[in-house]
């Protein structure tokens, strides 16, 4: 397996301004569908092939910790082969199992290990320590998972599963696939149906993949909500996985792309399920100019090229329903929303509170620190478009990838230099984003000034 680690000092990074960006480029695989691929293989029986995963630090922990818990995971060549144990067939783990940055490898392993009759502890950075594991853990409890010490609420956290959870019917009480997911994955292992009922559509990855794995997973829309619901004792088999390009990864590239005069990009083989396109849509309501081409079906999911240009934007009103579709492309919007004539109003922006940080205030703080006009209102942000950033301060990351990108990415068109305090994190979802917006023609400088 790579060995990656996790960087021990920041790296401050600046973006520069940029001549026109052009080119076609490929992004690394989805992250959601890379942490699923991994541990679907690892409760299947047999082998799993995976074309395309991403190797970027929050999807090696997951690797790792499905290792630490028997199954194997390893490259061969450009696949990543997964043998996994079957399900309920995991083992209790040597040693604490350390997820990082990563609130989705922890979540999702949360519905794993209550499904095993196996103690594991959780740790993870000082970001994921901080993260709010109850909505994970109060559905969970109810089906038969421990915690060791009652009443904690986030990592270092001590779980033990057993090998006789209890079915559920559970409604989600905020839009969330990482909690969806844990609980169908525990019901993989209940000795009967599980639902889990959500009120706002979130990724689908999960039910997607696990009726590939060959899991019965159904769903069905009713007046008060979508009702998912999964057959317990379940038997899933090996198989093979494409994972596609991370829409949200390609955001970035795309939000450069419309602010720098003059650019013409295409990303190739970007995964546009609806449940992610969230931010595509908005920058096409803003008058951006970004076209889905050759549309096309890998592995069970919708993925097209994404033709960008430069584009004059305009203010829009984003709403909250659409926030679950974009929920990651906040900070990126939000940057990029101070080139744009009048103001962008975000609503419905809750769980950006609880990310990697508070990306609420981060993305408020970096953007007033650099001359933009930001408020918050509740879980509503307004930005004023100003012609862009006009520099002036440094960005706090808070140990968040986002933050660092999307700030670097504004910084490309803006007539200053932006400087983010630290780029290291960066290598948590999106390792090659330097790499590939250069070779797009964007200029970086690790000099702070
Ligand atoms: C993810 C779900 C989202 C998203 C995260 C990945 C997933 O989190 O922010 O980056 O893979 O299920 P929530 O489920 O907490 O909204």
């Amino acid at each position: 397996m790579s060995d990656l680690k996790a960087q021990s000092t920041s790296k401050p990074l600046s973006s520069v301004k940029a001549g026109p960006l052009t080119g076609r480029v490929r992004v690394p695989g989805d992250k959601s569908i890379s942490h699923r691929a991994l541990i679907f293989g690892a409760l299947a029986t047999g082998t799993t092939r995976i074309r395309g995963l991403l190797e970027a630090e929050d999807v090696i922990n997951t690797a790792r910790a499905v290792e630490a818990l028997g199954a194997s995971a390893e490259k061969q060549g450009d696949i990543w082969v997964v043998k996994g144990r079957g399900v309920g067939g995991l083992r209790t783990p040597d040693g604490p199992l350390d997820f990082g940055n990563s609130g989705t490898g922890t979540r999702l392993m949360m519905g794993v290990v209550a499904g095993h009759p196996i103690t594991v502890t959780m740790t993870g950075d000082a970001s994921l320590s901080r993260r709010p594991m109850r909505r994970v853990l109060a559905p969970l409890l109810e089906m038969g998972l421990e915690i060791l010490e009652p009443g904690k609420e986030t990592l270092p956290l001590t779980l033990r599963g057993t090998g006789e959870l209890m079915p559920i019917v559970y409604r989600l009480p905020v839009p969330s696939a990482q909690v969806k997911s844990a609980v169908l994955i525990a019901g993989l292992h209940a000795a009967g149906k599980t639902t889990v009922v959500e009120r706002e559509a979130t990724r689908d990855h999960t039910e997607r993949m696990l009726r590939h794995f060959g899991a019965t997973v159904t769903t069905e829309t009713k007046g008060n909500g979508t009702y998912i619901t999964v057959d317990g004792d379940a038997e899933l088999a090996g198989r093979d996985i494409v994972v596609p390009g991370d829409p949200s990864s390609a955001a970035f590239l795309a939000a450069a792309a419309l602010i720098v005069p003059g650019s013409d990009i295409t990303i190739e083989g970007v995964l546009t399920n609806p449940t992610r396109i969230g931010l595509y849509l908005s920058l096409q309501e803003m008058g951006g100019d970004i076209a889905f081409e050759n549309a096309r079906e890998e592995g069970g999911e919708p993925v097209a090229d994404i033709r960008v240009r430069a584009s004059r934007l305009k203010g829009v009103h984003v709403p909250a329903e659409r926030a679950p579709s974009m929920i990651d492309e906040y900070p990126v919007l939000a940057a990029i929303s101070t080139f744009a004539e009048g103001q962008t109003r975000m609503d419905g922006l809750a769980e950006l509170k609880v990310k990697e940080s508070d990306r609420l205030q981060a993305t408020a703080a970096g953007l007033t620190a650099n001359g933009a006009k930001a408020d918050i209102d509740g879980d509503t942000l307004t930005v004023t478009g100003t012609g862009g950033l006009k520099g002036g301060g440094i960005v706090a990351t808070h140990l968040d990838h986002r933050i660092a990108m999307a700030f670097l990415t504004a910084g490309l068109a803006s007539d200053t230099t932006i400087v983010v305090d630290d780029s290291t994190m960066i290598a948590t979802s999106f390792p090659e984003f330097r790499p590939i917006m250069e070779q797009l023609g964007a200029r970086f400088d690790e000099a702070a000034r």
